[in-house]
């Protein structure tokens, strides 16, 4: 049971209440007998999420778009006091037309105004968590040995307008250092943890609206069970090391509840896979959808792949990391549960 010595209980504020990640940090957060309000773009997403966990203490205040100047004010004003803000809120799709707009706006302004509005309205938070990346730690075109928190990514905001393919992983690594020079400058009432997963696998929102609307990096199973990849796959998948969105949410809620996770990053990785290891797993769990995947595919996973560091989210979260067999076999059975005809 949470709360303080007088059994209060503690009220959180969780943004991007709609997304992959923030649905499972919002079961952990409940489960844990928090109160929450998570944020949302309009009434209509704040009322499905409202609705997919009743009787729960739930409940949602609308943000249309973080990237405007205050836009969390309100929140902060006209809710409750919250104990702790947990930012999973940022894009991450595939889209990109603007840099600016798309990306680098409402990843660095939606963290900076959160904090700025926070500071200003909210002094009863005692700590944030903010969802930020294993790309602001990975650097492709010169990786060391073995990744830890030590690690920085080296996009700049002008590599993103030159290249907007960089604008996601410029956007996170120039938000998250916003927030730890917010925090060293402004002194604030309350201190940071940030959670540095990698590309997570997991089940899917039990509201997902469609097949189309699913979370970037559930594609690659869920086009893994509607066939697209039967004729082959893109060798070499970008980033080669997964985690459980479970382990995700777990993290974040340990991030925000363990006294000495505050002032620290966390890199959050369950492993290396490949496509050819994500086949192989369905294949034999669902034997049904085998003559659906790509068969006698070479192993992707590169032999060189890098080292990656997990012990910090071990040791100060106790993350006991989930197994890729139970993270694709549960996905996978999320995906055919809410869309049998996939
Ligand atoms: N999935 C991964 O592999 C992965 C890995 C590392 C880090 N992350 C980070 O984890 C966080 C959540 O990602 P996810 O995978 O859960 O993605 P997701 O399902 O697409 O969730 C993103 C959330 O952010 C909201 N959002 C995006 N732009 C916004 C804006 N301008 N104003 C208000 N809300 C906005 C979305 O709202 P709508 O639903 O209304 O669009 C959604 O609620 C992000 O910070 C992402 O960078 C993800």
């Amino acid at each position: 049971m949470n709360g303080t010595n007088d059994q209060r209980i503690e009220r959180v504020l969780l943004t991007g209440g709609s997304g992959f990640i923030a649905s499972h940090v919002l079961d952990v957060l409940l489960d844990s007998g928090f109160e929450v309000t998570v944020t949302a773009r309009s009434e209509e997403k704040g009322k499905i999420i409202a609705d997919s966990v009743k009787p729960h203490r739930l409940s949602y205040a609308v943000v249309e778009d973080i990237a405007k100047e205050g836009a969390f004010d309100p929140v902060f004003q006209t809710q409750a006091p919250f104990d702790y803000v947990v930012h999973t809120a940022s894009p991450y799709h595939l889209n990109v037309q603007d840099p600016v707009k798309d990306f680098l706006d409402p990843a660095i302004k939606g963290t900076t105004g959160i904090l700025k509005s926070i500071k200003a309205y909210g002094p009863t938070v005692k700590r944030v968590v903010i969802t930020s990346s294993s790309a602001a730690i990975l650097n492709p075109g010169n990786h060391p040995k073995v990744y830890n928190e030590t690690c920085w990514a080296p996009e700049t905001y002008e590599d993103a307008i030159e290249n907007p393919a960089k604008a996601y992983k410029a956007g996170k690594v120039l938000a998250e250092k916003a927030a730890w020079a917010f925090v060293q400058d402004e002194k604030p009432n309350f201190d940071l943890a940030v959670i540095n997963c990698t590309y997570v696998f997991g089940p899917i929102q039990r509201k997902l609206a469609s097949l189309e609307a699913m979370n970037v990096s559930n594609h690659c199973i869920r086009d893994m069970i509607q066939g697209k990849l039967k004729n082959g796959f893109k060798l070499r998948v970008p980033v080669p090391t997964w985690v459980d969105v479970r382990d995700v949410a777990q993290a974040h809620l340990r991030a925000m509840t363990v006294p000495r996770a505050g002032g620290n990053r966390f890199y959050v990785v369950g492993g290396y896979f490949s496509n050819k290891q994500i086949a192989d797993i369905i294949r034999e769990r669902f034997p049904s959808l085998a003559h659906r995947l790509p068969a006698d595919a070479l192993d992707d996973l590169p032999d060189d792949v890098f080292g990656f560091d997990n012990s910090r989210s071990r040791e100060i979260l106790g993350i006991n990391y989930t197994s890729l067999e139970k993270s694709i076999s549960d996905t996978v059975q999320s995906i055919l549960n809410l869309f049998p005809d996939a």
